[in-house]
């Protein structure tokens, strides 16, 4: 029987998911199919469940159903705990494994497709949701020689690296104490784009930036890379390569292979500027 994967959200309108592990599993010489299930808001349980039954074998989960997916786990991995958040689950008899991949599809992106090494550099990751609470231990991982989570509200960063337990080299502040700090990579994980907005950003963190990352992506010169590309940015990218490196890594935990990505992420791309 061909093997079920599925995508949950609230909406789901856009998903490109099925597309992109269609295509891994073509090339990869995989059988399984993979839709898109839209849950009602208070229906996750009942919808994943619903699934499970019918043979599902795994699935990944967007928003806002995250932090539920986390919880129906009976064990996670070491990211998803920091994260309290799951973007991808393994159905294995009563087994529910919970794992957050979208963290280490943003370091991929940067450090394989993008060329940008993260090891002894200097990182400003802005936003303490979600998004940003997800990539902090795969930017760990790399060795940074600082590693910056500022944010909006200062007490959402502070509590986000209280539960570090890792760290000199890691920091947590407000927006404007940023004032006069430069970075060698800037990640924007808010969500101020989606809504045209740009987070209260410095120019100075950009001056000596060889990189700056939107997690958004599809959305063209937003305002932060806008921000970034004035001040001469020279690489200005969007979230596409880390949703399809999210993928492979969720591809990978279900199927034990990993896709390539690269022509995947060619097909999904649109021009920045
Ligand atoms: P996600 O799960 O996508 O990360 P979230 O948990 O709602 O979404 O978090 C949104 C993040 O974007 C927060 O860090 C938020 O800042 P606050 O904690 O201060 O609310 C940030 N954000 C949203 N709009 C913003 C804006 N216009 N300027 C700066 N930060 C913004």
């Amino acid at each position: 029987m061909t093997d079920q994967y599925a995508v949950f959200g609230n909406p789901l309108g856009h998903t490109k998911s099925p597309q992109i592990h269609s295509s891994f599993a073509k090339k990869t010489n995989q059988d399984l199919e993979y839709t898109a299930i839209e849950a009602s808001l208070n229906g996750f349980n009942t919808a994943i469940q619903k699934f499970r039954k019918a043979g599902g074998c795994g699935a990944n989960i967007t928003a806002p159903f995250k932090l539920e997916a986390f919880a129906m786990a009976t064990d996670a991995s070491e990211r998803a705990k920091l994260a309290g958040a799951a973007n991808t689950l393994l159905f294995d008899g009563e087994r529910v494994f919970a794992d957050m991949t979208d963290g280490v599809g943003l370091v991929n992106d940067l450090v394989k497709n993008l060329g940008i090494s993260l090891t002894g550099k200097r990182i400003l990751l802005v936003g303490a949701g979600g998004a940003a609470r997800g990539a902090i231990l795969p930017f760990i991982n790399e060795k940074p020689s600082l590693l910056v989570l500022a944010n909006r509200t200062p007490s959402k960063a502070h509590d986000i690296i209280n539960a570090c337990q890792h760290q000199d080299n890691i920091r947590a502040c407000g927006l404007e104490e940023l004032t006069e700090q430069s970075f060698d990579v800037v990640i924007n994980a808010t969500s101020a784009s989606l809504t045209g907005q740009c987070p209260a950003l410095p120019k100075s963190v950009f001056l000596e930036a060889e990189a700056a990352y939107e997690l958004a992506y599809g959305k063209g010169l937003t305002p932060f890379l806008a921000l970034a590309k004035n001040a001469n940015v020279k690489v200005l990218a969007d979230g596409v390569g880390m949703l399809v490196e999210q993928a492979a890594e969720a591809f990978s935990i279900w199927r034990n292979i990993r896709p390539e990505t690269q022509e995947v992420i060619k097909t999904l791309k649109i021009p920045i500027e």
